[in-house]
């Protein structure tokens, strides 16, 4: 078996803490690791999962969640303090640009405390090897140039306030390395992840989830903003590439693994909103869409380099743009025509072909 990080041999009865395990990203993490034999537990908020994978998930996995906020340091505490994780993928967040306008307090909070909480609780533990805090490709200083292609080395500052926490959240990883995590043995990364695209994200002011409600919910469509260009990457490829670094970097005491990593699908395929509906338009049914104005301040361009990914951990994307939509077309296709039950193992089925592509 190829050695990206998936073997069941190295998951086998990791104990695995994922937050965020009812949203989109989350839900397949968790479900990967369940397939790998890892022990898993997640940590959410009771809320908002309806329609994405975690719905569908039988009830002996989806019991396997402590609902809590992750701003509560002390149910926080003691949740790690009786699981004792090994590994650690940490996605609760407040993810969403436009509600970050509406309550920037909020966002703040949660994306800023939630990483906090987490490094605070384990800076005396041992138990803990690897740590991930996805942030977000937005992390970045971006005066909006096209030719931007940021790389891990480049400024931290987003504007909007949600980019603006993620960044925020990256300097306290920042801090934790090079101080109080120094002389610990445990590797602390983040993961700077591009748009991601897959089954189940019922994501807010998201493109391709407003598509998708747009073909199977019967919801109008409007579009902000028609030539933004995001480094768009298969949901598939993206938790892989978590597996992978996690893997990787808890096997060697290389500082190499540890610190900021960008994930995103090669340049070519960092399309524009207008390549997604072309293709979709092409590929499934016609789409009508209403223009509107866009009041939700967001950049044009947002490029990200993976030579990194590339290189040190020597991790392929398999997927490409067209490849990405229409795998994550067909899941929602089988959603909208099947039960729950069949839904949870038709995406089972799309991690093991996915896997052996
Ligand atoms: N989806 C993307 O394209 C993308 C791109 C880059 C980074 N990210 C980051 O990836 C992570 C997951 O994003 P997603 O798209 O799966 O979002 P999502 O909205 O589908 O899921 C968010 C998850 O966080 C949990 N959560 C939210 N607030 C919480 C709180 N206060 N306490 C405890 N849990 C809370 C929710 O319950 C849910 O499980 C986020 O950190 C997001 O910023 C996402």
């Amino acid at each position: 078996m190829e050695d990206l990080g998936l073997d069941k041999n190295f998951w086998k009865n990791k104990r695995v803490l994922v937050t965020g395990n009812t949203g989109f990203m989350g839900s397949w993490l968790f479900l990967w690791l369940n397939i790998l034999g890892a022990k898993v537990l997640g940590y959410s908020l009771n809320k908002s999962f309806d329609k994405n994978l975690f719905s569908c998930f039988p009830r002996d996995l989806k019991s396997k969640t402590i609902f809590g906020d992750i701003r509560d340091y002390e149910k926080l505490k003691k949740t790690i303090n009786n699981f004792k994780p090994e590994f650690i993928f940490h996605l609760a967040a407040q993810p969403y640009v436009s509600e970050g306008f509406l309550d920037p307090i909020y966002t703040y909070q949660v994306n800023i405390n939630g990483t906090l909480n987490i490094l605070d609780i384990l800076k005396n533990k041992n138990f803990c090897k690897f740590i991930l805090n996805v942030t977000s490709d937005k992390c970045y200083f971006n005066n909006d140039s096209r030719k931007n292609v940021f790389n891990e080395e480049d400024r931290i500052c987003g504007d909007d306030p949600y980019s603006n926490s993620k960044s925020c959240s990256e300097l306290i990883n920042h801090t934790f390395i090079k101080t109080i995590y120094s002389k610990k043995n445990i590797r602390l990364c983040s993961a700077r992840s591009g748009n991601v695209i897959g089954g189940g994200d019922r994501g807010i002011n998201r493109i391709f989830p407003d598509l998708m409600s747009y073909y199977f919910d019967n919801k109008k469509l409007y579009i902000r903003s028609l030539h933004s260009t995001r480094p768009w990457q298969y949901i598939l490829d993206l938790i892989r590439a978590y597996l992978h670094l996690a893997k990787k970097s808890s096997l060697t005491n290389k500082k190499i693994f540890e610190g900021p990593w960008n994930f995103s699908s090669d340049l070519n395929n960092h399309k524009s909103v207008f390549d997604m509906i072309n293709f979709l338009d092409k590929k499934y049914k016609t789409i009508k869409y209403k223009k509107m104005k866009n009041t939700i301040k967001e950049k044009n361009y947002l490029h990200i380099s993976n030579q990194k990914v590339k290189t040190i951990l020597n991790f392929k994307y398999k997927y490409n743009f067209e490849e990405m939509l229409s795998e994550s077309l067909d899941w929602f296709k089988f959603q909208s025509l099947n039960s729950k039950k069949e839904l949870f193992n038709f995406s089972i089925e799309k991690i093991e072909t996915y896997y052996h592509k």
